[in-house]
C-alpha cells in the first residue's frame, strides 16, 4: 500500500525522542525535556497583536502563492539592512516554514541520483529531504576537534561528478557551531572551483549568535549569490515555530520553480501569520535580544556543567541553543542493572528512563559520539537536568 518514496525515509528522531518523553511524563514520571527544537518563550507581544488585528480587519483569504508582497519587500530589507545582501522581492518565497523551503528547495534542484553533500553532524531533516527528491545524500563527518565545521579539504575530498548541490547550517543544528567568515571563505575557494554546485544555505538560528555577527556564506564570498540558496524564517529567533512561517532567498530561477513547486503543493502560508511576521520585521528587535542574552547565560552554564562532568568533552557553541558533547566515553559501559549501553541511543533512553533527562542521541544526527542537549528550558531545569545527567553518567562502569 505504501509507496517505495515513502519507504525510503524515516520518521524524525527528534520528534521520536520527545513523544516519549511526554508518553512517560503523563503517566507521571518526572521529566526534564532538553530535547524539543523550539524556544521556550513565548512570541512577543508586538507579533501577536498584528496577528490579532490581521483577524479582526477580516485579513482571512489566500495570499500570492509567494506570499504578500509587503512581507517579502521587508524581507529585502532585512537582508540588506542586516545581511548586506541585495534581493528583489521575486526572489523571496514565503513558506509554512524553514523546513518546507529546504524541502521544495531540494526538490526543485536536484535531479534523481545527484549527490548532495550533508556535513554530519546535520539536521535530521536534510537526508530524508535529499532521499524525498530521488537524490543521493552524501554524508561528509567533521571533528569534534574543528568544532564538527566542514573544513575545506573535506569538501574538496567530497565533491564528485555527481554532486549537485552542498548543504550548510550556521549556526548549526544540532553543534551550535558557527562558522566564521575566513572558515566561509575558505569553503567558498572551494566552491569557486564547482561553479555548476548549489549552495543551501540554512540560516533560522542567524538571531541566536553569541561571539560574533551572524556570517553568511554570501558575506564570505558575494560571488556565489548566483548559486545559494537562503533558507530562513520566524521559528527560532522570534520564538515562533508555531506559526509556521519560512522563507528562501535565491537566484530568480530557483525561485521561481520553488513557486511553481509551492503553487501545486501548498500555497501560501497563513496570512494572519504573514502579517505577524511582518510585525516581526520591522518591529522592535528588543524581544530577540533579551532572549539571545538569556540563551547565552545558559549555554555558558550548561557548558561548565558538562565539563564538570569526567569522561564528558563540550566545545562552547557560538550560537543556537544546542550543545553537543562528545560522550564516547561513556559507550560500552554498563548500566547499574546489567544492561550494556553501547550506543549513544541506548545512552539517551538510559538517560530518559532511569533518570528523567530527554536528550537526542547523536544517532539521529549522524556522529554517533555525540548527544544533542537543547538549553531552550529554564535555568531551574536545566540544573536540575545537569544534576541527574551527572548521576547517571557517573553511576556507568
Ligand atoms: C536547522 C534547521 N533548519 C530548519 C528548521 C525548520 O524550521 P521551521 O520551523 O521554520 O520549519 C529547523 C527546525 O528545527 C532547524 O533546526
Amino acid at each position: 500500500m505504501i509507496s517505495n518514496r515513502a519507504n525510503t525515509i524515516s520518521p524524525s528522531e527528534t520528534l521520536k525522542i520527545t513523544a516519549k518523553a511526554k508518553e512517560l511524563a503523563r503517566q507521571g514520571a518526572s521529566i526534564i525535556s532538553l530535547s524539543a527544537g523550539e524556544p521556550d518563550f513565548k512570541t512577543p507581544a508586538h507579533i501577536c497583536n498584528a496577528a490579532i488585528e490581521a483577524i479582526t480587519e477580516g485579513f482571512h483569504g489566500y495570499t500570492m502563492n509567494t506570499g504578500i508582497p509587503e512581507l517579502r519587500e521587508a524581507i529585502c530589507a532585512k537582508l540588506l539592512n542586516e545581511n548586506r545582501l541585495s534581493y528583489k522581492p521575486d526572489q523571496i518565497v514565503l513558506s509554512n516554514g524553514a523546513k518546507q523551503s529546504i524541502g521544495f528547495a531540494i526538490l526543485a534542484t536536484i535531479n534523481p541520483g545527484d549527490e548532495v553533500l550533508i556535513p554530519a553532524p546535520y539536521w535530521v531533516s536534510y537526508p530524508e529531504m535529499v532521499k524525498l527528491a530521488d537524490g543521493i545524500p552524501v554524508i561528509v563527518n567533521t571533528l569534534f576537534e574543528n568544532d564538527y565545521k566542514l573544513t575545506p579539504q573535506q569538501l574538496e575530498n567530497a565533491i564528485t561528478a555527481k554532486t549537485k548541490a552542498l548543504i550548510l547550517c550556521t549556526p548549526s543544528n544540532p553543534t551550535g557551531a558557527c562558522y566564521t567568515r575566513n572558515e566561509l571563505k575558505a569553503l567558498a575557494e572551494v566552491l569557486e572551483k564547482h561553479p555548476e554546485l548549489i549552495i543551501f544555505s540554512d540560516e533560522i538560528y542567524e538571531y541566536i549568535v553569541f561571539e560574533e555577527e551572524h556570517n553568511s556564506i554570501l558575506n564570505a564570498a558575494p560571488q556565489l549569490q548566483n548559486r545559494t540558496v537562503i533558507i530562513n524564517g520566524f521559528s527560532k529567533g522570534f520564538a515562533m515555530t508555531g506559526w509556521r512561517l519560512g522563507y528562501l532567498a535565491g537566484p530568480k530561477p530557483i525561485a521561481d520553480a520553488v513557486a511553481k513547486i509551492q503553487s501545486q503543493e501548498t500555497s501560501a502560508p497563513s496570512s494572519i501569520s504573514q502579517k505577524a511576521g511582518l510585525a516581526a520585521c520591522t518591529g522592535t528587535m528588543k524581544p530577540v535580544e533579551e532572549m539571545r542574552a538569556a540563551f547565552r547565560e545558559r549555554r555558558d552554564y550548561i557548558v561548565e556543567a558538562l565539563r564538570a562532568i569526567p569522561g564528558v568533552h563540550c566545545f562552547s557553541p557560538a550560537g543556537a541553543f544546542y550543545v553537543f558533547p562528545d560522550i564516547s566515553a561513556f559507550l560500552g559501559k554498563t548500566d547499574p542493572e546489567g544492561n550494556p549501553v553501547e550506543t549513544s541511543t541506548e545512552l539517551a533512553l538510559f538517560l530518559l528512563e532511569k533518570h528523567g533527562v530527554a536528550v537526542v542521541p547523536g544517532d539521529a544526527f549522524g556522529e554517533p559520539a555525540g548527544i544533542r542537549l537543547s538549553y531552550a528550558a529554564s535555568m531551574d531545569d536545566l540544573k536540575e537536568a545537569m544534576a541527574r545527567i551527572r548521576d547517571g553518567l557517573s553511576s556507568l562502569t
